[in-house]
């Protein structure tokens, strides 16, 4: 543990001499595609994490055979940064990114990395590049942080030598209207005992067929069920999944083929806050079916970093669409919403302790 929390690593900063901030277009940014003026980036070799430093934001330039390349042994994070009114940056919830990164790495055989200097990286980048947070309703400063392996060497084992880095792309929307979904019973995101709670990258790649599978039907994601039955509801597409029933809000428990989203513990803070009645159990698909057929789902949505809160339109199930009501009519997803930006732009009060302001 001494070694995670360790602060004893200094980040040299070498600014760009040439910001490329006036060629941003403000009002037509493309999630993930702009990148900031900086990147923070560290290596870990013989042992230790050592050359913490911030620099423009570059190409890396890799030999053929660096490991990450061939078996993925990557992991990632994404988190928000936003703009208040008087300009202040606040990051949101970044002590859950820093723990979930520590999680993720312990699972795909990495070392962790010194909570100290990635939260000294987050605040370096964020003074550094406060010119790139959106200050928009909609906008927000998308972090990057990520770790990969670095040894030069295409035999099979955990690396030796890894970088971790952070860069960060100025954001609006992720998706820009409500989004159908179709419920996956064949292919799985994660099996038990498999990567699914941490944010390894195979995760994502492995995602892809079946998603693209979805969306040649005419979806957009896929609800994912469970890897051994196909009989219960996981998550939907990269997000955690909520229902709003007759029971309450409903969305599967965490275990080891769900990741702990962070939107999604506060969704659920909030909501037992707010003294709506939460249920986290195992859903059934027939019984989410059954609630469709029946009228008796009101809302239904996903819940991730990047979109926030992501409106289900459709569900469909073998061949059939369930269409929910109109997202003006969704009482719960909206109110959660509109509170998570209030909340993260500085204008309530930091109940819960989740704004670090820079
Ligand atoms: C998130 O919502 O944070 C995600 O993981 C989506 C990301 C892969 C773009």
């Amino acid at each position: 543990m001494s070694d995670i929390l360790a602060t004893d690593i200094k980040i040299r900063v070498k600014p760009t001499p040439q910001s490329r901030l006036g060629q941003l277009d403000f009002e037509n940014l493309r999630f993930g595609r702009e990148f900031s003026d900086h990147m923070f980036q560290m290596e870990y070799k013989d042992g230790q994490w050592q050359n913490a430093e911030i620099v423009p934001f570059a190409n890396l330039s890799l030999n053929p055979a660096t490991a990450v390349l061939h078996y993925g042994q990557s992991i990632f994070e994404g988190m928000k940064a936003y703009k208040c009114e008087d300009g202040q940056v606040i990051l949101f919830r970044p002590e859950a990114n820093i723990r979930r990164m520590n999680i993720s790495a312990e699972r795909m055989c990495m070392p962790a990395i010194p909570e100290g200097v990635f939260r000294e990286a987050l605040v370096e980048l964020m003074r550094l590049d406060a010119g790139w947070v959106p200050q928009s309703e909609t906008g927000s400063l998308y972090i990057r942080p990520f770790l990969f392996a670095t040894d030069e060497f295409i035999g099979v084992k955990p690396g030796e030598s890894f970088r971790f880095m952070i860069f960060t792309c100025p954001v609006n929307a992720y998706y820009t209207a409500p989004v159908r979904v179709k419920i996956e019973m064949k292919y799985a995101r994660a099996t038990p005992g498999g990567t699914g709670y941490a944010k390894a990258a195979g995760n994502y790649a492995a995602s892809l067929y079946p998603a693209r599978l979805a969306q040649k039907m005419g979806y957009d994601q896929l609800v994912w069920t469970d890897a051994l039955t196909h009989k219960y509801i996981e998550e939907s597409g990269t997000m955690n999944v909520f229902f709003v029933t007759d029971e309450g809000l409903m969305t599967p428990p965490l275990g080891d083929t769900i990741l702990a989203g962070i939107t999604r513990d506060s969704v659920l803070t909030l909501a037992r806050d707010w003294g709506v009645p939460v249920v986290e159990r195992r859903i059934a698909v027939d019984e989410l079916v059954e609630k469709l057929e029946n009228g008796k789902v009101s809302d239904a949505f996903g819940a991730g970093t990047a979109a926030t809160i992501a409106h289900i339109a459709t569900i469909g199930y073998e061949g059939k669409d369930y269409d929910l009501p109109p997202v003006e009519q969704r009482e719960f997803s909206n109110k959660v919403l509109s509170y998570l930006n209030d909340y993260r732009k500085g204008r309530l009060e930091d109940k819960f302790n989740w704004n670090l302001r820079v």
